[in-house]
């Protein structure tokens, strides 16, 4: 009986509210819907004093529930209508177990994975605030005791206390994915057109990311820069078919037309306040300028470029150069490192050509990862 009473002993009111005091300070402060889900699982944890607190979510889409158990580690998911979790998901009702495994809607495939032993089982379903369920509460014990009425409502009034926190979240990164996606597809409507494929977009972002940061940018320019660059080319979409597509070399007069996708692109964006779009319309405006100052359309000379624009047109080029074009066959990679040594402060900025340089393998690693498919 001791043993029990040592595992049933219950948080004072002066307790919890510390607790959830100290929660909410970092809780209200965090827009990252993964962060948010381990910082409301540990504090389920400690107001119920369960070995484990898990938070699901609901992806619809997918008919799936998903959560994440620690910074640095996957999200695990499983199917929508799994064991407790989904049981309370699928009626909106709490549910309170003393034996998982005396109870048939036990899904005991996680204790399996985990080396685990379920004992008492706790869940409270998540509602937004048009009382739509959005996920699950559920806490664990393992050992001896098992959860309370009062740990049921101790956790339901955490639970509304969240739903708030957790929707603002979700719409927020909801919002981001939609912005990443639009992006994307943008940049590969201006690539399709002149028959490059989607793979080229993500190499080049995926290459500016890390030249930002050998570069010595902070995280969020470096995000930044992944996000806009693949908008680079988009004023291609000005240009006619006959001549982006032409198969062989351009007159001049055809690629006097090709060097207006420089300033068409800057005239998509310039108009936009938001930060990603001012990004864009600088490099879209600025990526065919050179060094030495014989780029175009601005003829614009060393540091007068933007920085973002100096570091696409290293990424753009090493990327034409090892892709075929309807205008010619995609180069062997000693040439292109070859050509962008040679054009060391000629075309491109001298600094940003020995980082480059010096970190040729991780570019290349990224090439092999971002293969295009044949
Ligand atoms: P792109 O194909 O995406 O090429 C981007 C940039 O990579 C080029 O900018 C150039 O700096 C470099 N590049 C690509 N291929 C070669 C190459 O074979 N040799 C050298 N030295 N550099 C290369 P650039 O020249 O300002 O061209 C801008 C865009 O104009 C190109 O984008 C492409 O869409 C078009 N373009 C350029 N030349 C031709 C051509 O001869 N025929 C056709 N059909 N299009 C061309
Ligand atoms: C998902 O689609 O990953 C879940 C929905 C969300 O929370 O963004
Ligand atoms: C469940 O049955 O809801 C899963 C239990 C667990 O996470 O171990
Ligand atoms: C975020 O909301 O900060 C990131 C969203 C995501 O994980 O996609
Ligand atoms: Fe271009
Ligand atoms: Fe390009």
């Amino acid at each position: 009986m001791t043993g029990n009473k040592s595992v049933q002993y219950e948080l004072s009111a002066e307790e919890m509210l510390e607790i959830i005091l100290n929660y909410a300070a970092k809780i209200s402060g965090e827009s990252d819907l993964e962060t948010l889900l381990i910082l409301m699982s540990e504090m389920g944890r400690r107001l119920v004093r369960a070995d484990r607190c898990t938070l699901w979510l609901i992806d619809h889409e997918k008919k799936r529930l998903w959560t994440k158990v620690a910074q640095g580690m996957e999200r695990i998911d499983m199917p929508a209508d799994s064991g407790f979790a989904g049981f309370s998901v699928q009626t909106g009702e709490a549910v309170l177990v003393k034996d998982a495994y005396l109870d048939e809607r036990f899904n005991p495939s996680i204790d399996k994975k985990t080396n685990y032993r379920t004992r008492s089982v706790l869940c409270i379903p998540i509602r937004s605030f048009g009382q739509e369920v959005i996920g699950v509460y559920q806490a664990i014990h393992k050992g001896i005791g098992w959860f309370s009425e009062k740990d049921a409502k101790t956790l339901s009034l955490a639970a509304s206390y969240m739903g708030k926190s957790i929707q603002a979240a979700i719409l927020h990164s909801e919002l981001v994915k939609t912005q990443r996606e639009i992006i994307f597809k943008m940049g590969e409507v201006s690539e399709s057109r002149s028959q490059e494929t989607g793979q080229h977009v993500k190499r080049v972002a995926k290459y500016s990311r890390m030249l930002a940061k050998l570069a010595g940018l902070p995280e969020t320019e470096a995000q930044m820069l992944e996000l806009a660059s693949p908008m680079h080319d988009i004023g291609k979409v000005a240009i006619p078919d006959h001549i982006l597509k032409k198969p062989g070399r351009l007159t001049a007069e055809e690629y006097s037309m090709m060097k207006t996708h420089t300033t068409e692109g800057y005239n998509i964006f310039r108009s936009s306040t938001r930060q990603i779009f001012k990004t864009a319309a600088i490099i879209a405006h600025e990526h065919h300028e050179k060094w030495d100052g014989t780029g175009y359309p601005r003829g614009l000379k060393g540091e007068e470029i933007h920085l973002y624009a100096r570091i696409t047109a290293i990424t753009d080029v090493f990327d034409a150069l090892g892709s075929d074009r309807v205008y010619k066959k995609a180069w062997p990679l000693d040439q292109i490192i070859e050509f962008i040594d040679k054009e060391r402060g000629g075309h491109f900025d001298p600094n940003l050509v020995n980082l480059f340089l010096d970190n040729i393998d991780v570019f290349i690693t990224i090439r092999k990862q971002y293969e295009d498919s044949v």
